[in-house]
């Protein structure tokens, strides 16, 4: 038998839910756009093959989407070699056979205090595994690492510089076009952990210097999750971290030289690789610099919303054009996982408290170890859900 409170609390969840604000979209996007489910159920129902195993219409319908998809990131991206584009479960395995791919016994790394622990995590294990040194800079306050800092870390000779393009925390946008410089000058590749970012802000690797860029497929590309990939610049030789079938160069033990096969052994996840061209090529029509200018709006906005309510403090660059529509919040004597709770039981309004797997950027923001409640907006979140959810929170720091 529930007790009144508890009856009152399921009564409001279900009122919540029936038009509830979704903002976790630094997780992962949420709505899709339709032709993404189209593409996922054409494939279901009408193509099943593995791409690249066999002559028959199926199997060569199954390549020709694969290099479609390729072809639109390619587009986005605006590199010249779709083929150095590799296909990955999502960004952590992209950013895994990245640093697996480059780091050898005893090189040094250069990273920052604000990564995802897909990036601080496979650097724990190859210190632990290749005795990889790894230095992480700090980084200000607000969530932003300095170039300065970056630079005074590489006096000394790297092998790789890895940092984020913005911070899945504070929203904070790094300096990735003084970090490709900084890092170039010391001898080392720079590479960019994407995934708050591709798909939401024009991005070319090339034109910036960035030598490899791993990004998720599921985030602001609008994909199906379990997907995305990892952009390798033509220069970048890179060690293969999984070898098997790819239905080319079958009678050879090696696995074959030639790119994506190379580094794309095993069947893929056509459903999803098909959801996500759909949804490149939604992104490339609707034009990457007008979601762009939405979320900047988005941002405007809760960020004037947020600085008028006593008892929270918004964490990371109050300043819209230094950051993304990520948002970290501290309650004053609220617990965030109970604040994030009321949102969604009272409020409907679905974000994420905790650490975000990022605990080195919590201790930057002085939030560790609480953490934070984040609210993250996509391209669909709109100025009536930022309002919801600004007067949800003024509402719970009354209560
Ligand atoms: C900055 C950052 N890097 C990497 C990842 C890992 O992405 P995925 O979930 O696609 O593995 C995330 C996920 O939230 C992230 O925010």
């Amino acid at each position: 038998m529930l007790t009144c409170t508890e009856q009152t609390e399921a009564l409001l969840w279900c009122r919540a839910m029936e038009t509830g604000v979704y903002l976790d979209n630094a997780a992962t996007s949420h709505p899709k756009p339709a032709c993404v489910r189209e593409a996922v159920l054409h494939v279901m129902d009408t193509v099943h093959a593995s791409a690249g195993r066999g002559a028959y219409s199926e199997a060569q319908e199954a390549s020709a989407i694969l290099e479609r998809t390729r072809g639109a990131l390619a587009c986005l991206l605006r590199v010249q070699a779709p083929e150095r584009i590799v296909f990955t479960l999502n960004c952590t395995d992209a950013l895994n056979l990245a640093l697996k791919g480059v780091l050898r016994a005893g090189d040094r790394v250069v990273t920052s205090d604000m990564e995802h622990n897909s990036v601080l995590r496979p650097l724990a294990a190859l210190q632990e595994r290749l005795g990889v040194r790894v230095d992480r800079v700090a980084a200000r306050p607000d969530g932003c690492v300095e170039p300065e800092a970056l630079a005074a870390a590489l006096r000394e000779p790297a092998r790789l510089v890895v940092l984020q393009h913005a911070s899945n925390v504070s929203g904070s946008l790094q300096p990735i076009a003084q970090a490709a410089h900084a890092a170039h000058a010391a001898g080392a590749l720079f590479l960019v952990d994407a995934a708050q970012t591709i798909g939401s802000m024009p991005l070319t690797p090339e034109s910036i210097g960035i030598d490899l860029l791993a990004f998720p497929g599921h985030k602001a590309l609008m994909g199906p999750l379990g997907t995305g990939g990892l952009w390798v610049a033509p220069h970048v030789d890179l060690a293969t971290v999984r070898e098997g079938g790819t239905g080319s160069r079958s009678e050879e033990a090696q696995q074959p030289p030639f790119w994506p096969d190379r580094h794309e052994a095993g069947s893929h996840n056509l459903p999803g690789l098909a959801g996500l061209g759909a949804a490149v090529e939604w992104i490339l029509h609707e034009g990457v610099e007008r979601i762009a200018a939405h979320k900047q709006l988005i941002t405007q906005r809760f960020l004037a919303g947020l600085s008028d309510i006593r008892g929270v403090s918004v964490h990371g660059p109050l300043q819209p054009e230094c950051r993304t529509a990520v948002f970290a919040l501290s309650f004053a004597n609220q617990d965030p996982m109970e604040v994030g709770r009321l949102l969604e039981t009272r409020h409907g309004v679905k974000a994420r408290a905790g650490l975000h797997c990022a605990p080195f950027a919590h201790r930057t923001l002085g939030t560790f170890p609480q953490g934070t409640v984040r609210l993250s907006a996509g391209a669909f979140t709109t100025l009536a859900d930022v309002d919801r959810a600004i007067a949800a929170i003024a509402d719970l720091t009354r209560a």
